[in-house]
């Protein structure tokens, strides 16, 4: 297993180009399922989750092709990816494949959908908290599928003349069963109401491209969205929205460590709340038109609190890396953590860099240290793992990072953005 060794105290100086958002690029691999024809999707990031994803939608026949490079473009503008459903050939995702990564729950709308009939195995996934798919499974009910668990599977069949419009009122804000009901209902027939819809870019980036794939889609942006189903889909070509949570973790480890960087290509509004908060504990963050430029003004860093808030609020995606800012402050600040029961395993593993968090039940503690010591840590999801990173580029000495197989779902280039940067990070390879 590939490990990562940082040699932390530099300052970050320099631009970074954001990557295209993983978490809308898997929900729009995913609606390629919804139509024949072929769906071109841009900037998709090259991760360990888009390949695991091509995997899945092969088994269901899904032809994927990549864009070699054309000229002027660099590594950095993503893969060009064309997916094309012409004919599905299973509707079965097997265990093996759906229990690597969660989000590839989600083919079971398309394929209930187009097809009438989905077997999916209940998901993996990231280990922060339980992850139902209840919400999911009402969401596909009240469309008319019937719903049967059976030895680790969903089995979903649609009524016989298809999924049928109906009200949809989620409890509590769910991302993956706003995209789940959305694409459900773009082939419906009659109208839908989604009541309470997750507002996260990542879902009016999906909602965008159904409505260019020819969905009718009302409301994009806000909890109430009115979908029109029509009887077909067609095809088209989307650029994949910037990593919003990408970006913020740059920002944080800018702040952290000291100096000055530009995140290229990606707009403050997308991240506000945690520009906001990043912005109390003293860093100066500016935006330049085409991007974001965060610079440490060499003051101390102030404590802030924070609590996780479904979209426009602060990410719980961005919980862990704030957290480890938060190790550095002058004071004690409070991290609540209110979308996901288990997302504090970056705690011990900060602990050992000298951070002194304590744990509350929903919210983290953090005393403040004026400084953090290199360590061996152990990365345990994905934006823990990044937290580690953040913190080690910020501690004198050196860190040694294992399990980074769960950095690569999720940051492109990790490595080489921070190199450009200046600082000291270099890959182990097993
Ligand atoms: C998406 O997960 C993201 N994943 C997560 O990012 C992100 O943390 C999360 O949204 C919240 O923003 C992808 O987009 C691939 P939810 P999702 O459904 O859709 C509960 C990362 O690191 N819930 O919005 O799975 C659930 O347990 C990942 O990139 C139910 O109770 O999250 C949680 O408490 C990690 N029943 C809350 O809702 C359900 O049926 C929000 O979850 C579904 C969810």
């Amino acid at each position: 297993m590939d490990r990562i060794r940082i040699i932390g105290g530099a300052p970050l100086k320099g631009s970074i180009p954001v990557s295209g958002a993983k978490n809308a690029a898997l929900p729009l691999m995913i609606a390629s399922l919804l139509t024949s024809d072929t769906l071109v999707l841009e900037n998709v990031p090259r991760l360990s989750d888009v390949r695991m994803l091509k995997r899945i939608l092969n088994n269901h026949g899904v032809g994927i092709g990549v864009a070699g490079k054309r000229p002027g473009e660099t590594v950095e503008d993503g893969e060009r990816v064309s997916l094309s459903a012409a004919s599905i050939v299973d509707t079965l995702a097997p265990y093996d494949l759906v229990s690597q990564m969660r989000a590839s729950f989600w083919v079971i709308a398309p394929l209930l959908a187009r097809m009438g009939e989905a077997k999916v195995s209940l998901p993996g996934g990231c280990a922060i908290g339980t992850r139902p798919v209840d919400l999911l499974l009402m969401a596909l009910e009240r469309l008319g599928a019937s719903i049967e668990i059976d030895a680790g599977y969903v089995i979903a069949k649609a009524p016989s003349g298809g999924l049928r419009g109906g009200e949809i009122d989620f409890p509590k804000v769910t991302v993956g069963g706003t995209h789940t009901a959305l694409m459900a209902a773009v082939l419906a027939n009659g109208s839908t109401l989604i009541r309470n819809a997750a507002r996260e870019p990542e879902v009016t980036d999906l909602a965008e491209c159904l409505v260019k794939m020819g969905a009718r889609i009302k409301g994009i942006g806000t909890a109430t969205l009115e979908i029109d189903g029509v009887g077909k889909l067609g095809g088209t070509t989307h650029r994949v929205l910037p990593d919003r949570i990408e970006a913020g973790t740059y920002a944080f480890a800018a702040a952290m460590a000291g100096g000055d960087v530009t995140l290229e290509g990606i707009s403050p509004t997308l991240l506000q709340a945690a520009l906001d908060k990043l912005a109390q504990s003293g860093a100066e963050v500016i935006d330049t038109g085409t991007g974001i430029r965060v610079r440490s003004t060499g003051r101390d860093i102030a404590p802030v609190d924070v609590t996780t808030e479904a979209f426009p609020g602060f990410p719980t995606d961005l919980q862990a890396q704030f957290m480890a800012l938060m190790t550095r402050a002058n004071g004690t600040s409070h991290i609540t953590e209110t979308i996901f029961e288990n997302r504090f395993m970056h705690v011990q593993e900060l602990a050992r860099f000298g951070a002194r968090i304590r744990l509350d039940g929903d919210r983290a503690i953090v005393e403040g240290v004026p400084s953090l010591k290199g360590a061996p840590v152990m990365a345990t999801d994905l934006r823990a793992s990044v937290s580690l990173v953040i913190a080690a580029l910020a501690a004198e000495g050196e860190t040694m990072i294992s399990r980074v197989y769960h950095l690569d779902r999720g940051f492109e280039g990790l490595e080489s953005k921070l190199m450009r940067c200046g600082a000291q990070v270099e890959r182990i390879r097993a």
